[in-house]
Order: C-alpha cells, then sequence, then structure tokens
C-alpha cells in the first residue's frame, strides 16, 4: 500500500442530476440514500450492485442512539451537490458545485468547498499535529516500524499509525461539524495538500477537501453541533462509549521488552513496595511465552503458574501479559492444529492457511471476521485469564507480518479480499479476547490494550500509541495524537512512557513522566536492548519528582474515576483539547495550543516539552472579564483567564492548573500505594476569595473492578458549594449508600477558613485547619476539615 499519493478528483465523473435518491453519474445512476438519526447525526450511503457488490462493514454502529429532533439538514440538491445547512438554512458544508459527489470505477469520492476560515481536527491516532489544515493522508492500520523508514519514525510525522478513524473534525465559524466515513477499508483525504502542484485551470477552482475510499460502500455520517463537546459526545454515543474501566487501570504500569515471568515482576514489585511508588500493572513481554508461542508460558520462566500470579495479586499487582495473534506453523502445538482443523485461519488466494512472520518465525492468523473465528479465540482467552492473568495487550495486530504481502491475506475462508477486513482485525481480536475474559469472569470489568484500532474499538479496549521514540519530538507528539484520538473517540489511550526505542535521559524521563501522569493511560515501556528505564533508573532525585507525579495521579484517581463514568454514561470526552471546553476569544486561538491539554472539566497540564526550560507561556482560557480564574496549583493563587501569561517551572514543579468553580474529589493524603478507596475522599472545593461561583458535583463510588455498579452497588451524593467570605457552604443530597458509606473530607484554599455542611442529617460546622499538599512539587497551603460520613 502506498500511502503518499490519493485519489484525485480530476480523474472522477461526478453526478449532475438528482431526483427522488437517484444520483446520476455518468451514462449510469446509483441510489443516494440520506437518513436522520436524530440529534444532528446523519448517514449518507450510495448503492450501485456492480460498483460495490460487496458489503464489508461487519461492525455496526449504534444508530438508534439518538432520539431528539435535529436542527441541520443534509440534502443533495437537484444538480447532485450534497450540502449541510444549520437550522436557519445557511450553510455548514457546501457540496463544490458539479464536482460533490464523484465515482472512479470502484472509488468514490465526496468533496465539499474548503473556505479559509476552516480548521480541521480529528483523523484519529496520527503524529501529523493537533491542526489537520493542508494534509493529505491515508487511513489503513499501519505496522510503523516495518512501513516507514526508521528515521521518519524518530524525527518526523510517519503516517499511518496503527489506528484508522477516518474522521475529520471541521471547524467553520462558530459551527462544528464531523464526518466519520463508516468503511472497512482504506480511506483517503485532503484537506488542501495540492495546491503547490495545480496548475492555472485549478487555481480558479474553489479551494476543496475531499474524502473516499477506493473500493466498498460509500457511506459516511455527519455529525453536527454548536460545539466540540457535543459533535465529540454524539460521535462517541454512535461508535460506542467505553465501557467503565477496572479502577486498576487506570494506575501506573511497568513493562519492558525483556520481563519475562513472575522472578523480574517479583524484582519489578520488590522496587515498587521499597519505593513507595504506586503501581498496579506488572506486564510480561512476549518473552514469557514458550518459543514465542501464543497461548504458552515457558516452563523456564515459570515454576508454578497459578501460585506465583496469585502472590502477585495479593501484592495488589495485576500482571498483564503481551497477545499477539499470529500462531506458530508447527506440528503437535495445540493451538495451531486445533486452529487448522476448525478451519479459522485466514487463507491466501490458493485456498490454504496465509502464512506471515512474526516473532515464532512462520504464523497462521485468527480470521476475527468470522464469529467462529472469534469464538475460537476467546476459548483460549479464557483459559488465559484462568490462569490468573488480569489483563491481555493485544500486540502485533495491525496485522503484522513481516516481509510477506498483505494482500495475500483474505478473510471470510478466502472469498474477501485483504482490504475489506484489514483496518477492523485488531477490533476483532480485541472483541474476541473480551468476551474470553468476560466468560472467564463474568462480574470483572476487562482490562484489554490494543497496539491497532479503528472505528469502535472503544467499545472492546484502550490503545496505546505504539512504538515511539524517547526523544523530545516524541513527549510533543504524544500530546496532540491523544487530544485528536480523544475528538475522534478512542478516548483511553496514552503512549510508552519515557519513550520505547532509544534511551531516555533523566531531564526526558521526568518531563515525559510530568505530562503522562495526567493522560488517560500510563505505562513505562521499553524496547529490547534499551537501557533501564524503571523510575529509579534515572538517580534519587529524578525518581522523588517522578514518584512525586505518579502519586498525585493516584491522588487524582476519583476524579479521573468520575471522567469514566461519564464517558461510559454519555460519552463526554476524558483528556480534552483546551477548545472542546472553551471558545477562542480575541487573539487566543485555542485551536492552535497543542501542548496543553486539559483533563475532565477541571484540570489543565502545560507541561514543559522543549529540553533546558525553565519558564513557558501557558493559555488560560475562559473569560477575561473575571467570570474565569484558574488556581495555579503551585502556589494557591487564583489567576484570570481568558489571557496568555508566562510560568517559571524547574525541575520539580509542573505548570498545572485548577479551574475555580470545580469541585475535585481526590484520595487522602499523599499515596504511597496502590491502594485505593473511592469511599474516602478529599472534596478540593476550587473556590477563591470573592468568587460567586457555585461548584456542583456528582460523586459517584464504586469497588472499581466488578459490575456491582449495575446493579445498584454503588454509593453517590451530590455536591453543590458557595463561598461567602472565608466560610465554604457545602450542601450533600441524594445521598445513595448501595455500595459503602461515603467519608469526605472538605478542603478549601485561598484563606477559606471554615466549612458548613449540610447533609440529609443535618447541618454540621468545621474549622478548616492548615494543610499543605504540594500538586506540583512546590508547597501549596490549603484548609482541610474533618471527614464527614454519609
Ligand atoms: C512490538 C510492540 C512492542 C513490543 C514488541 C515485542 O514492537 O509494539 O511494544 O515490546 O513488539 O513484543
Amino acid at each position: 500500500m502506498y500511502f503518499n499519493k490519493i485519489r484525485h478528483p480530476s480523474n472522477f465523473t461526478f453526478a449532475h442530476r438528482h431526483d427522488d435518491g437517484r444520483l446520476d453519474v455518468g451514462d449510469g445512476s446509483v441510489q443516494a440514500t440520506v437518513r436522520d438519526l436524530g440529534e444532528d447525526v446523519f448517514h449518507v450511503e450510495l448503492a450501485h450492485a456492480t460498483r460495490w457488490p460487496l458489503d464489508a462493514r461487519l461492525l455496526p454502529l449504534y444508530e438508534d442512539a439518538f432520539s431528539g429532533p435535529s436542527s441541520h439538514r443534509v440534502a443533495i440538491s437537484a444538480s447532485g451537490t450534497l450540502s449541510v445547512t444549520d437550522a436557519a438554512g445557511a450553510a455548514v458544508l457546501d457540496g463544490t458545485e458539479g464536482a460533490s459527489i464523484g465515482v472512479c470505477g470502484s472509488a468514490w469520492l465526496i468533496q465539499f468547498v474548503r473556505d479559509e476560515g476552516m480548521r480541521f481536527f480529528g483523523q484519529g491516532e496520527k503524529v501529523t499535529g493537533l491542526e489537520k489544515t493542508g494534509r493529505r493522508t491515508k487511513f489503513w492500520n499501519a505496522d510503523v516500524w516495518a512501513d516507514h523508514p526508521l528515521s521518519v519514525v524518530i524525527d518526523g510525522q510517519a503516517d499511518p499509525q496503527y489506528a484508522a478513524i477516518p474522521y475529520l473534525l471541521i471547524r467553520r465559524g462558530t459551527a462544528w461539524v464531523g464526518i466519520l466515513v463508516d468503511h472497512p477499508g482504506a480511506v483517503f483525504m485532503d484537506l488542501g495538500s495540492n495546491w503547490f502542484f495545480t496548475g492555472k485551470d485549478d487555481l480558479d477552482a474553489p479551494p476543496s477537501l475531499w474524502f473516499g475510499a477506493d473500493q466498498g460502500v460509500p457511506a459516511f455520517y455527519v455529525i453536527a453541533g454548536d460545539s466540540v463537546a457535543a459533535v465529540t459526545q454524539r460521535l462517541q454515543r454512535l461508535v460506542g462509549t467505553t465501557p467503565l474501566p477496572p479502577l486498576w487501570s487506570l494506575g501506573h504500569h511497568q513493562c519492558r521488552w525483556g520481563y519475562a515471568g513472575p522472578r523480574d515482576l517479583h524484582q519489578l514489585d520488590a522496587g515498587f513496595s521499597r519505593h513507595e511508588f504506586p503501581c498496579d500493572g506488572l506486564w510480561l513481554d512476549i518473552d514469557y511465552m514458550e518459543r514465542y508461542k501464543v497461548f504458552t508460558t515457558s516452563a523456564e520462566h515459570f515454576d508454578d503458574r497459578a501460585a506465583e500470579l496469585a502472590e502477585l495479586d495479593a501484592r495488589g499487582r495485576r500482571v498483564v501479559p503481551i497477545l499477539d495473534p499470529g500462531v506458530k506453523v508447527e506440528a503437535g502445538y495445540e493451538v495451531a492444529e486445533n486452529g487448522l482443523a476448525a478451519g479459522i485461519f485466514c487463507q491466501n488466494p490458493e485456498g490454504r492457511p496465509y502464512v506471515g512472520f512474526v516473532w515464532p518465525g512462520r504464523t497462521w492468523f485468527p480470521d476475527f471476521s468470522l464469529p467462529e473465528g472469534r469464538d475460537w479465540w476467546a476459548g483460549y482467552a479464557r483459559q488465559f485469564r484462568d490462569w490468573g492473568f488480569h489483563g491481555a495487550w493485544l500486540d502485533m495486530n495491525d496485522p503484522s507480518v513481516g516481509a510477506a504481502e498483505l494482500d495475500d491475506m483474505r478473510f471470510q475462508h478466502g472469498r474477501w479480499e485483504h482490504w475489506t477486513y484489514h483496518n477492523q482485525y485488531a477490533t476483532g481480536m480485541a472483541q474476541a479476547t473480551r468476551e474470553g475474559f468476560l466468560a472467564a469472569r463474568p462480574d470483572e470489568r476487562p482490562f484489554l490494550l490494543a497496539r491497532s484500532a479503528a472505528t469502535g474499538s472503544s467499545r472492546y479496549t484502550a490503545v496505546w500509541t505504539g512504538d515511539n521514540w524517547s526523544n523530545w519530538h516524541h513527549l510533543r507528539t504524544s500530546i496532540h495524537c491523544t487530544l485528536n484520538l480523544a475528538l475522534s473517540g478512542i478516548p483511553f489511550n496514552g503512549p510508552d512512557v519515557p519513550g520505547f526505542g532509544g534511551s531516555p535521559d533523566r531531564d526526558l524521563a521526568i518531563a515525559w513522566y510530568k505530562a503522562g501522569a495526567f493522560f488517560p493511560f500510563l505505562r513505562n515501556h521499553a524496547n529490547a536492548g534499551t537501557p533501564q528505564q524503571e523510575p529509579w533508573a534515572f538517580g534519587a532525585d529524578a525518581l522523588a519528582i517522578i514518584r512525586h507525579y505518579v502519586r498525585l495521579r493516584y491522588k487524582l484517581l476519583p476524579y479521573f474515576y468520575q471522567l469514566w463514568v461519564a464517558q461510559e454514561r454519555d460519552g463526554a470526552a476524558v483528556m480534552r483539547p483546551l477548545f472542546h471546553d472553551f471558545p477562542n476569544l480575541e487573539g487566543l486561538e485555542l485551536d492552535r495550543v497543542d501542548d496543553q491539554f486539559l483533563v475532565g472539566p477541571a484540570l489543565m497540564q502545560a507541561p514543559l516539552v522543549h529540553p533546558g526550560e525553565q519558564h513557558r507561556a501557558v493559555v488560560l482560557p475562559g473569560r477575561a472579564d473575571g467570570a474565569t480564574r484558574w488556581m495555579d496549583a503551585g502556589n494557591g493563587r487564583f489567576l484570570a483567564g481568558g489571557r496568555g501569561i508566562q510560568v517559571d517551572s524547574n525541575a520539580h514543579s509542573t505548570p498545572l492548573f485548577l479551574l475555580e468553580g470545580r469541585l475535585v474529589p481526590m484520595q487522602v493524603g499523599e499515596r504511597t500505594s496502590q491502594h485505593n478507596d473511592l469511599a474516602d475522599i478529599e472534596l478540593h472545593v476550587i473556590l477563591g476569595a470573592g468568587s460567586d461561583a457555585v461548584a456542583t458535583l456528582d460523586y459517584v463510588a464504586d469497588d472499581g473492578l466488578t459490575y456491582g455498579y449495575q446493579r445498584g452497588e454503588r454509593s453517590r451524593c451530590h455536591l453543590r458549594a458557595q463561598r461567602t467570605g472565608d466560610v465554604l457552604h457545602l450542601a450533600i443530597s441524594e445521598v445513595e449508600a448501595g455500595w459503602k458509606p461515603l467519608r469526605l473530607r472538605v478542603v478549601g484554599y485561598d484563606g477559606a477558613a471554615q466549612a458548613v455542611i449540610t447533609t440529609p442529617a443535618g447541618t454540621v460546622t468545621q474549622d478548616l485547619a492548615p494543610h499543605r499538599w504540594t500538586f506540583s512539587g512546590e508547597p501549596l497551603a490549603a484548609a482541610i476539615g474533618d471527614a464527614v460520613v454519609l
């Protein structure tokens, strides 16, 4: 697959007439359907029996998730031009007149007018910047180190990456539109890349943007809205929200290509305990298997698997081994023989199992497009969970096949060409693994992490952004890559920290941990042969700083958990770009800020992302009239929003801010281990002196592990806080204790001296005692009250 060139409208024939769903293209016609799904979500589809005979879409999206009326309109005019208009009838997207819906053999293309004020985001996992204007790209799951030169991987913008999410978010003025191409194969998009080469004639044509695919049923969704948040939530509900993750998966994870079995993990366990460094996940890379054979464990590394894993479990460590889809071709290997007999391997055009090359050498590949292929894999995944492993790390599922040609790998017993399922392969593997885990432990939330992904995979698995490099470029890239993934329906993701390839120095390790501590997923992972990069590998001083930020992550887990509750419920984004929550201001274009991010509605991190940096420019979004203030977590000062400031920082601190008017639930005190309790919290009331804001929060807590919360085993309360002078007034209502009683301590700032707390049982008044906590490395004075038990 060539990545650089895509189809060009010049070679397409465009629809010129539209009459009641019949679209005349050239001298033939195709059927066009536009369906309004409600809530400004629309589905557009073309059909033609011979151009697109096969519908290879196997993962249905949740089209019936929408009930309210739409205010926008998506329509095809009598001249065959597709447009999106708002409630007032004003154009949000204009199809290119005379060149709007085109075909070229089995390829198809949709073209819109691009005006200079339009801005583009999303596009899933790409390392091409937060903003995508001027980009030309393909969506095709790549095996990045095999498909791109390593120099481009290390310092450039290798495109495409492992996950293909053909989604584009467009801003035009104050309007936002998402376009999700509903296609399992390669999709292409051009957002104005070609101006340099266009001839004079083309310069007379209006600038355009286009997207399409080489084959397969032409179909896409249009999602309109007046905010990024609204469009992103609708996208997430359409593709499936992320199931509430187990709490342990939100902690710190330690991985390395080289950790091979319980002996390595016991050493890690001892290291993390000795350093009082919280860490939930200990990971095993390919060496834990017997000669890299999937669903085996090596006798060299395991003495008594069940006992060894139980011991780690008892110490609060969760073991997550790697699973590669490729099955070693070997006589006598039960998994290979069984799969062959069941006929579930992908086939080559000669009707024999397709052979690729992965770590064990020659490998066959389960065909996850077949229900029986997924069932077959789920059976082994179930056994794997029963062995005592807590999660699964799904790798090489792009699929990675070494030097063999992917086109020879076919699906559906050889009937379907490779493109039909390529991008969905990893999603099928995740779906099957999740089924296996649920079969083994029906009441436990599975945790999976996958390298490749596609539209809809967030229902099954989290994603890490694959093999990155230990350099500052990759640290910066990781921020906008994760933000665009969040805008594209893959909220649970994160990079290898502090980089997979190469060797991070102390400064990079510290800087990357300071940023990574606030990402949705945090795992330290390194390539084989690289220097050790466990948190204690960079010296005592670095360890103290890194540990501080990981402890802070654990302290913030109750807050993070609320974000995942909201994500599961209604698709609200977790890590977000500034423009997700705040509008642009004159001279303050938030959609150009690619090195700061929000975590939920209350927290903003502006990490140092350049070597040797001692200070940086930080944008404080929000209103400039004093209505928005941010609390600098380094010194507790409340700062007016709606402007840019310069912030000094050093190795110990990081520019971290909390938004006034928010209630932030945290764990109690400093977190020195991975043992968490969501029922015992400090409620940080972010209201500065003179604030008249009303802060509210629905707090929910559960065991963080089972599905008990779906059966009512969940505690919750509604919290509402205001401030008069130095008194905080906190009203607690709607208290439910379906799990266990909630214990809550109030923490106030900026001179808050007293809390008046109204609960259903009565009112208590507490003097808030001075309290010191370091949020960003610097000591921060706060005032804390005694626990109230609800
Ligand atoms: C791939 C994975 C990497 C893993 C390695 C060995 O490169 O992306 O994370 O460590 O394979 O399994």
